[in-house]
């Protein structure tokens, strides 16, 4: 007895100080010491026994459970603090970590070149104003006296909507008629907006941006359309760039001109690029949309914004605008 009670007791000390964690403990608790555990079923089997031996080995139990119940008091305490520092560790906060911020939006490149146009002829006296993008064939095309037959209006560059009634407007210059229909001069506006054809490569997109500029008074000259362009021009690329003025054709102007840059000074080197078409407001215009042709004169131009966008950001593809890469798009702020 006295043998297998040193056993016991080896291996009670031993099955608390391996247990790793409080439920093992728990678990070897219950063995020993629970209701059914070895140690309580040893001394409930006192009872049966003789005086002399109950008394001896009673003591020596009871020593036995008092020292596996200290034992296992203090592994719990061990084991409880082991579990706190674990989680201290874990749960560790590094105040040092910089913290995950907000990626602020940035304004889309081409917002930021038309705002800057329209600052620009702000501040030469131009009023903004805005036309609808649905348009009818009179503005977009009649008044301004495109010719029915004009290439323009076939199925393969514009947008026809409800049975050819309506259209995409192909360009700005519809804006030119719905102002001077309802305001006698002086007019001068520039009216920024979409415009859509049937057209897309690297230099095509079927929706691009125009800025559409008109000037109409007494007296209006082809020298103040060339000054006016010249100044915005270089002032919009912040250089003093070389510009050529190429005769050109549009219907709705007499004399017409395209204006070219020159990639040289403009410190990209791509010889001439076109970068407006422009002119004399034609006769029939003015007449058209209920101006004294005799009495005044206008100029007009129409220039692109993504083309003034690529030219002064150095962007070769005009897709990029529009596919929405945040990486092309946070290096415009
Ligand atoms: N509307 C012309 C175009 O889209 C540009 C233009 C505007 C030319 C005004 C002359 C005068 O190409």
């Amino acid at each position: 007895m006295a043998d297998s009670l040193e056993k016991l007791r080896s291996e009670a000390l031993a099955s608390i100080a391996e247990a790793t964690s409080v439920e093992a403990l728990d678990a070897t608790r219950v063995e020993l010491v629970g209701k059914k555990g070895r140690i309580t079923q040893q001394l409930r089997a006192l009872g049966q026994m003789a005086p002399e031996e109950r008394k001896r080995l009673g003591a020596e139990l009871n020593a036995l459970k008092q020292t596996v119940d200290e034992e296992l008091k203090n592994r719990r305490a061990e084991l409880e603090q082991a579990r706190e520092a674990e989680r201290a560790r874990q749960e560790v906060v590094d105040v040092t970590l910089p913290g995950r911020g907000r990626a602020p939006g940035a304004r889309h490149p081409l917002s930021l070149t038309r705002e800057r146009i329209e600052a620009l002829f702000a501040q030469r006296g131009f009023e903004i104003v805005h036309g609808p993008e649905v348009e009818d064939d009179f503005h977009n095309f009649e008044a301004l006296n495109v010719p029915p037959d004009h290439p323009a209006r076939a199925m393969q560059d514009t947008f026809y909507l409800d049975g050819a009634k309506l259209l995409l407007r192909t360009h700005t210059s519809p804006v030119q008629i719905r102002t001077m229909t309802q305001r006698q001069p002086p007019i001068r506006i520039v009216a920024p907006g979409r415009v859509y054809r049937c057209d897309s490569d690297r230099t095509h997109s079927p929706m691009f941006h125009q800025l559409e500029g008109l000037y109409v008074a007494e007296n209006v000259n082809l020298g103040q359309l060339r000054s006016e362009l010249e100044s915005f021009l270089k002032a919009f690329f912040e250089t003093d760039l070389r510009l050529r003025f190429r005769p050109s054709y549009f219907p709705f102007t007499e004399p017409s001109a395209e204006v070219d840059i020159d990639g040289d000074s403009l410190g990209t080197g791509r010889g001439w690029m076109e970068v407006l078409g422009c002119g004399m407001v034609h006769p029939n215009v003015l007449s058209a949309a209920g101006v004294d042709s005799a009495r005044y004169t206008g100029y007009a131009f129409g220039m692109g914004i993504e083309r003034l966008a690529m030219l002064r950001y150095g962007v070769g593809d005009l897709r990029q605008f529009f596919t929405n890469d945040l990486r092309f798009l946070r290096q415009f702020v």
